[in-house]
């Protein structure tokens, strides 16, 4: 059964990709991809044939057609997104069109922009008695938030925060933020993570529009506040010696 690929390609570095998504780009008679977030590097891996359609410039009017039209020519088709398809890639409204026309879908994950931070942070972001909460979010912009998903709120949480989309906005997101984290939580701002030119920092919350301003972040920007990313020691149950679990007996009395 022909069925259109929906493929997280990750954060950018083309090795981050899973090997289902290689696998679909490799084999795609047509890829329609999101160029401006998307490495161009992921796009060399498509057969010589393949018809490459960008979309930083259409709207989900112009997209439609084009998915639609070469589906029904019997075309395999890869619709690329940066990082996983279901955080802001505007999966669901193509996904419903899709299947009012009886087009099936398939979704292949992607490692997202705040896992690949964290990696490149090397840091745990669900300390036991720290944090044990990830919170993914963005500042209110034009994109419809919920007046009760407010900033304000989600930081009286204390948790692990990605913030997504948010560049922009990034005095009034830490005006907000300093209304519950202390002003010295780390926040690690991060821009084209594991592209080339990759820059990454952790600063206090009360730098953190400071030093965005400073690096000119606008796009492709994503900040993790969070205590985890101060260096902790502490222990887990999973591997305390006093625990037992189904595959491990508790050792002493
Ligand atoms: C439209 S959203 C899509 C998010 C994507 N689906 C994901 O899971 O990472 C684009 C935003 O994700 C964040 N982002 C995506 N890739 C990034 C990267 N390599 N480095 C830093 N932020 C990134 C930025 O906040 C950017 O503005």
């Amino acid at each position: 059964m022909n069925r259109i690929s929906i493929v997280g390609a990750g954060p950018g570095a083309p090795d981050l990709l899973t090997i289902r998504a290689q696998n679909r780009i490799q084999n795609a008679d047509v890829l329609i991809w999101a160029d401006s977030l998307v490495s161009p590097e992921i796009i060399e891996m498509v057969p010589k044939s393949c018809e490459i359609i960008p979309t930083s410039s259409l709207t989900l009017e112009k997209i439609l057609p084009l998915l639609i039209d070469r589906f029904n020519q019997g075309k395999k088709i890869v619709r690329l997104h940066d990082g996983d398809p279901c955080l802001y890639g505007a999966l669901s409204e193509q996904i419903c069109r899709l299947n009012d026309v009886d087009i099936e879908v398939e979704v292949v994950p992607g490692l997202s922009a705040y896992q690949a931070t964290a990696a490149s942070l090397k840091a745990e972001l669900t300390i036991p008695g720290l944090v044990q909460t990830i919170i993914i979010s963005r500042a209110s912009g034009r994109t419809g938030k919920p007046y009760k998903e407010n900033l304000r709120d989600l930081a009286a949480l204390g948790a692990s925060l990605c913030l997504y989309l948010s560049a922009r906005h990034v005095e009034e997101v830490q005006e907000e933020l300093l209304k519950h984290y202390p002003a010295e939580t780390p926040v690690a701002i991060g821009y084209r993570i594991s592209w080339p030119d990759e820059w990454l920092e952790i600063v206090p919350l009360q730098d953190m529009a400071k030093t965005s301003k400073k690096q000119k972040l606008i796009r492709t920007t994503i900040y993790l506040v969070s205590p985890a990313l101060k260096r902790s020691r502490k222990r887990s149950r999973l591997y305390a010696e006093d625990h037992s679990h189904l595959f491990r007996q508790r050792k002493g009395p």
